[in-house]
């Protein structure tokens, strides 16, 4: 039997190069070694707060271009959570057997609250609980994510094994798949945080549906450091994201990118770099065109997705009901 993947992303935001490399690409290589469950999270995009019109339509251009980007309907299932109301009724159930200090412990959300904590919505704080409901209702084994999930899926699997002990065995138990390169792509305007959808500086990201002249002009201004020498060196955090960016597109290692700059200037390298990105995207950007032509289809494409998949979701709450006497 194929073992079962599951991943997630939001809707809102523009979807950068940290997202593709970090979790997209993985989910398109290799496609057929597994069984593939991949899911818009707008249940998550409202625990801030939305424009109706503006989310409806982000929807449909995370899934134009995640099939632009390879999501195969033969071969994964691609739907959008809300479509499938037993994500919402296992976060509330998970919700009830997880200890306040384990969510408390959510490094995330008080980055995602900042200062303005009692401002945050009650959603926020218990998002990672939406998140285990979505890998736990599919008898998930692996679930691949960028970096900054790690603890969401530690998280996850202790509440999976503390709901196995108190009512006997019901979830499987997920494992984390981490990018071994570009697991944390990290701001072009600032080599120390991390690449994110909701930072405003215009040449912080690299966004999927950038034209090939911004993408030049973010690479050309990203910050580097006072040394000469092109080296992977972690503690050159600037030099070293734009390696690693380079290493994640072209697939070379990083003996031959080194031999590559070597007597080379910190402008080829982000000449070359601005041209590995902008060929990697050309394709995706030129399928997603397509796609978003025609909405109809991609809400036909989510809705029989969601059809699939529906049948899993009923079965697991089936089993937690009884599980816990509810009903
Ligand atoms: P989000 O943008 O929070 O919906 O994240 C969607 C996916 O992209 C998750 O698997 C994240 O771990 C991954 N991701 C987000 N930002 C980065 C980044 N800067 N580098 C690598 N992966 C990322
Ligand atoms: N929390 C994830 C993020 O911000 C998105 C997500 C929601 C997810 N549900 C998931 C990822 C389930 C993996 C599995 O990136």
């Amino acid at each position: 039997m194929k073992k079962r993947i599951f991943s997630g992303i939001q809707p809102t935001g523009k979807v950068h190069i940290g997202n593709y490399l970090g979790a997209i690409k993985q989910w398109v290589t290799n496609q057929g070694d597994h069984d593939n469950i991949y899911c818009i999270v707008d249940l998550h995009a409202i625990t801030v707060p939305q424009d109706p019109a503006e989310l409806k339509a982000s929807i449909r251009t995370m899934a134009g271009l995640l099939f632009a980007a390879g999501i195969d309907p033969e071969q994964s299932v691609l739907f959008v959570q809300s479509a499938i109301p037993a994500h919402s009724e296992l976060a509330w159930i998970l919700n009830c057997i997880t200890p306040m200090g384990w969510m408390e412990r959510m490094t995330q959300f008080k980055e995602k609250a900042g200062k303005d904590r009692e401002r945050a919505s009650v959603g926020l704080f218990d998002y990672p609980a939406l998140m285990a409901s979505d890998i736990l209702l599919y008898d998930t084994h692996l679930v691949p994510v960028g970096e900054d999930q790690k603890q969401h899926l530690e998280l996850t699997r202790d509440i999976a094994q503390r709901f196995n002990r108190q009512y006997g065995e019901t979830f499987v138990v997920p494992e984390p798949i981490i990018p071994k390169i570009a697991a944390r792509v990290m701001g072009l305007d600032d080599p120390t945080k991390k690449m994110s959808k909701s930072e405003p500086g215009k040449f912080h990201a690299v966004y999927m549906l950038d034209t090939p002249d911004v993408i030049l002009k973010k690479v050309k201004r990203a910050t580097t450091d006072s040394l000469r020498d092109i080296r992977f060196d972690e503690n050159r955090p600037g030099v070293f994201n734009l390696l690693s960016i380079y290493q994640a597109f072209t697939g070379e290692t990083e003996a031959e990118i080194e031999a590559h700059f070597a007597g080379k200037g910190y402008g080829d390298l982000k000449k070359e770099l601005a041209e590995v990105i902008i060929e990697g995207l050309r394709p995706i950007q030129e399928r997603y065109a397509k796609f978003i032509a025609d909405p109809a289809q991609l809400d036909a494409l989510l809705a029989q997705s969601a059809d699939k998949v529906r049948p899993i979701a009923e079965a697991t709450m089936k089993r937690v009901h009884q599980r816990m006497g509810l009903g």
